[in-house]
């Protein structure tokens, strides 16, 4: 691969490794201020390659020396610049010992080998493990590791790495050993060690197969009683890749390990999984419904990682979403099946959507857009994008719906048999799903190597006398950066009829397939391969003029163009057998006034919400055959975000200001069904996270919610009494965030002594005190001044990822009206955070500059204002990660 003194790396130049390795033995003398690495290598030449020198990389490394089969290198006999270090003309088999230094105590970027809380943890995904020793750090070279870990016994009693424990024993001065074997062939990103005080809930557990295997979650002391939802999960995932996949765990021993400072969420790291505190600990007092929803999909996640980015991993980082889109799609696949209540898959799929809306399109639409398959970049941090994960899981996907359940799980055998402890791209897994299913999928690789949501547009005609309807689908995909033409993408197109009353109409054409397999659809769901720039097709049969239910389940990742009026999407709304598209119907509806009422706002024209809106919505909210969780996605209004992706000229005050009124009239217009869902729905006690009661939770609140947009102390009242009562973090959280939301003085008052209450009530849980500063971050209240007065609260820190991101995130990524307050004061902290942030923690600060990745389309005097801080931080000396992020905003 390319040498880290060229600014950008491109796909096109992968050429093999010169050397690929056998074995790796590891020696680490821990300490946190310098630790001693001893890394024997056995190299073998590659036949691949017409290269024989060997490239090891290396990045804050004290080199101390080298053996080549067992002969010390002179200083001459090897170079070492920019990150590199090349001997040149090396033997066919060579052997490395390579000593180096690190000061784990002093690296802040929480790659590599760093410190937290006293304790030991690596990062090296992706390219971490060169901040180790000096080594051929990319995923091509596999190798078997055996890792010894010494350190005091006393401050570092456990002592973990990948695979199986081998021998562990006392050393002199107070010292310890601990020696790991990994039997697996692995790439060095997925190398990990652990050392320090911490206890763990273990677990013997049966296979299918009847082997028996070691399940461990590691904590601090304290945290011993939150980790039972973590070892739950753990094992629905185990059995579930069993079940639906055939997959089984190959290892004897699977740990996973909680860590307070982490960049991400977590790491599928061989055997040994590193999460994110947030990703492990719950329990009824400190996480909410969400939260543990989040534990069982992160901890399905890494662990499905196994086989899909272990065993079978990328041949370079650009194959990136090769792992990440298909293991996202299985954590999703995961979390719908463990939903197990009526809507429960569907409820799922509208969550996810929602996501990839709220986040993916406008990345797809920015300066950041990209390929799900990049063809360059400059630092690869910046690409864990939702692009490649979000985008990559609806490819994936698109894969199941083309081919049905049987069809994908085929291909997915194919590609394991295929290539089990191999380095693949992207190209092979779609050639395994088309070999194993004799299918020409050549098409479908333009949604690897095209940026951009595709747009399709539909127009129906309906003839009476022939009782025909003809649909004509035409497909667009605006330019994105080096991209300007794309071709066109082959799309499912799943859709359905619907007669006047709302009743499903059977789908006639031979032009269609009428699929009883596709997977996640209501009989009657029809399935068109759209291929060309556009294209007709003609149903017959059709009795009278039918509603169109169209983009079933979200069928493709793409921005459907399709105008009905507001009766048909509020019958759409009521009947369509697609629970999705009865959401997105809904959503539709309210976009479309919330953008009219926008629309109002700025031209100063009277505001109002037509009754056929507040009619759907009593309607819904009165239908109690629905799954209560479907009601309250159905009921919660379309971000401030997905209104900004509507317009032309983003005006953020203007948008904020029409949202709030539609929540207001809402409030009002329905404040008997609202009252009456918060007084009736009954939860059983005690508290317990599953779907179908934290289905109830979040209509419960939802109610809440819309009730406190009312200025009325009686109904403040029950949110305070909520909050006072709570037996659980979702209800106390909630009565909490509604009042602090509510935007007024009454709520204020009410939210203030709550607030001190909370914090001194959680002060000793840092996961809640994240909470705590968010929710204050997001208050439509607070602008950047009450922002600088929160960061130098004694328990905010810049250097510990989940704390920045709960005030700073929250506040320039949540916060529309106020982060892009006219006075730019919220750009200015933006700026100021930025700088800061990259002295400590480049790859946070490179995240955090993304709040501005589509300055362009705000109006006039924001963009001017962005313009000028964004050249601000440019001037400055930035880090890669930071540097690459500003700069393309600023191209
Ligand atoms: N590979 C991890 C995951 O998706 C994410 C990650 C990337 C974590 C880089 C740390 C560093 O599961
Ligand atoms: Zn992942």
């Amino acid at each position: 691969m390319t040498s880290r003194t060229q600014k950008t790396v491109y796909r096109k130049n992968y050429t093999p490794p010169s050397f690929l390795a056998n074995t790796v033995d590891l020696t680490f003398d821990l300490d946190p201020s310098q630790t001693r690495v001893t890394a024997k290598t056995e190299l073998i030449h590659n036949p691949q390659s017409k290269s024989t020198d060997i490239v090891l990389y290396g990045e804050d490394l004290e080199l101390v020396g080298i053996l080549l089969n067992g002969r010390k290198l002179a200083a001459g006999e090897y170079a070492l610049e920019n990150g590199l270090l090349r001997i040149t003309k090396a033997p066919e088999v060579t052997r490395l010992e390579i000593e180096t230094l690190i000061c784990p105590d002093k690296n802040t970027t929480l790659m590599g080998l760093y410190l937290s809380n006293g304790n030991f943890f690596t990062q090296c995904e992706a390219e971490g493990f060169r901040k180790i020793t000096y080594f051929p750090d990319r995923p091509d070279v596999m190798a078997k590791y055996t890792v010894t870990l010494k350190a005091n016994k006393k401050q570092f009693p456990v002592l973990l790495s990948n695979g199986n424990l081998v021998e562990e024993g006392a050393l002199p001065r107070g010292r310890h050993y601990a020696k790991w074997e990994d039997p697996f062939n692995k790439p060095s990103y997925l190398f990990a060690i652990v050392a320090g005080k911490l206890v763990c809930q273990e677990e013997t557990f049966t296979l299918a197969s009847g082997r028996k295997v070691l399940l461990q979650v590691w904590v601090e002391k304290g945290n011993l009683d939150k980790t039972a939802h973590a070892m739950e999960s753990l094992k629905h995932s185990i059995r579930w890749d069993e079940e639906r996949y055939g997959l089984e765990l190959d290892l004897d021993r699977f740990m996973i390990v909680a860590v307070g400072d982490f960049n991400m969420g977590a790491m599928e790291n061989k055997g040994l999984n590193i999460f994110n505190t947030r990703y492990v600990l719950a329990n009824p007092r400190i996480a909410t419904d969400v939260d543990y929803a989040n534990i069982e999909s992160v901890v399905g996640h890494e662990y499905f990682h196994n086989w899909t980015g272990n065993r079978v991993t990328c041949r370079d980082w650009f194959q990136l979403s090769l792992k990440e889109g298909l293991t996202v799609f299985r954590d999703q696949e995961f979390s719908a099946d463990r939903i197990g209540t009526k809507d429960g898959r569907a409820v799922k799929r509208i969550e996810d959507v929602r996501t990839l809306r709220q986040h993916q399109f406008p990345e797809d639409a920015g300066a950041m857009a990209h390929p799900v398959r990049p063809d360059s970049y400059e630092e690869i941090n910046n690409f864990y994008t939702v692009t490649i994960y979000e985008k990559g899981a609806e490819v994936v996907r698109m894969y199941q719906t083309l081919l049905g359940r049987e069809g994908f799980r085929k291909g997915m055998d194919l590609y394991f048999q295929r290539h089990d402890g191999q380095a693949v791209t992207c190209s092979d897994f779609l050639a395994a799903m088309a070999d194993a299913n004799k299918q020409d999928l050549t098409q479908f690789e333009n949604w690897y190597s095209q940026a951009g949501t595709p747009r399709v547009k539909l127009r129906t005609r309906y003839n009476k006398k022939a009782q025909s309807l003809s649909l004509t689908l035409s497909q667009s995909c605006p330019p994105t950066p080096e991209q300007a033409k794309k071709r066109p993408f082959l799309i499912p197109f799943a859709f359905g009829l619907l007669d006047a009353k709302g009743k499903s109409m059977v789908v006639n054409s031979h032009d269609v397939t009428v699929r009883k397999k596709l997977a996640d659809a209501p009989s009657g769901t029809a399935l068109v391969q759209l291929t060309r720039k556009s294209q007709t097709i003609t149903l017959t049969g059709v009795p009278e003029k039918p509603v169109i239910s169209a983009l079933r389940n979200f069928s493709a990742p793409v921005i459907l163009e399709y105008d009905q009026s507001d009766e048909e999407l509020a019958l759409l709304l009521s009947a369509d057998p697609d629970a999705f598209n009865r959401w997105d119907a809904g959503q539709r509806l309210a976009l479309r006034h919330l953008l009219r009422l926008t629309h109002a706002v700025q031209h100063k024209e009277a505001l109002e919400l037509p009754s056929t809106l507040v009619e759907a919505y009593r309607s819904v909210l009165a239908n109690d055959s629905l799954d209560p969780a479907f009601q309250a996605l159905a009921l919660t209004l379309p971000s401030e975000i997905m209104i900004a992706e509507e317009m032309k000229e983003i005006d953020p005050q203007a948008i904020v200001q029409a949202r709030h009124f539609m929540l207001q009239t809402l409030s009002h217009s329905l404040q008997d069904e609202w009252l009456k869902t918060y007084q009736t729905i009954r939860i059983p006690a005690p508290y317990s996270p599953e779907p179908d009661n934290a289905g109830k939770r979040s209509l419960r609140n939802l109610a809440l919610s819309y009730l406190m947009e009312g200025d009325d102390k009686k109904l403040m009242q029950l949110a305070v009494t909520q909050y006072d009562n709570a037996d659980n973090m979702t209800d106390r959280m909630a009565a909490l965030t509604a009042l602090t939301h509510a935007g007024n003085l009454t709520s204020k008052k009410m939210a203030e002594r709550c607030l001190r209450h909370f914090y001194r009530e959680f002060r000793l849980e840092a996961l809640v005190i994240d909470k705590w500063f968010a929710l204050q971050a997001t208050s439509p209240e607070n602008g950047a001044p009450e922002m600088r007065k929160l960061a130098d609260h004694p328990a905010f820190t810049l250097k510990n990822p989940n704390r920045a991101r709960s005030l700073v995130f929250g506040f320039c990524m949540n916060n529309m009206a106020q982060f892009h307050a006219t006075d730019g004061s919220g750009y200015d902290f933006w700026a100021e955070n930025i700088l800061e942030l990259d002295r400590i923690n480049p790859q946070i600060a490179a995240r955090l500059s993304r709040a501005l990745t589509q300055y362009n389309r705000f109006k006039p005097e924001l963009k001017k204002r962005a313009r000028k801080t964004l050249k601000h931080i440019a001037s400055r000396k930035l880090s890669r990660d930071t540097g690459e992020i500003i700069n393309k905003i600023l191209a």
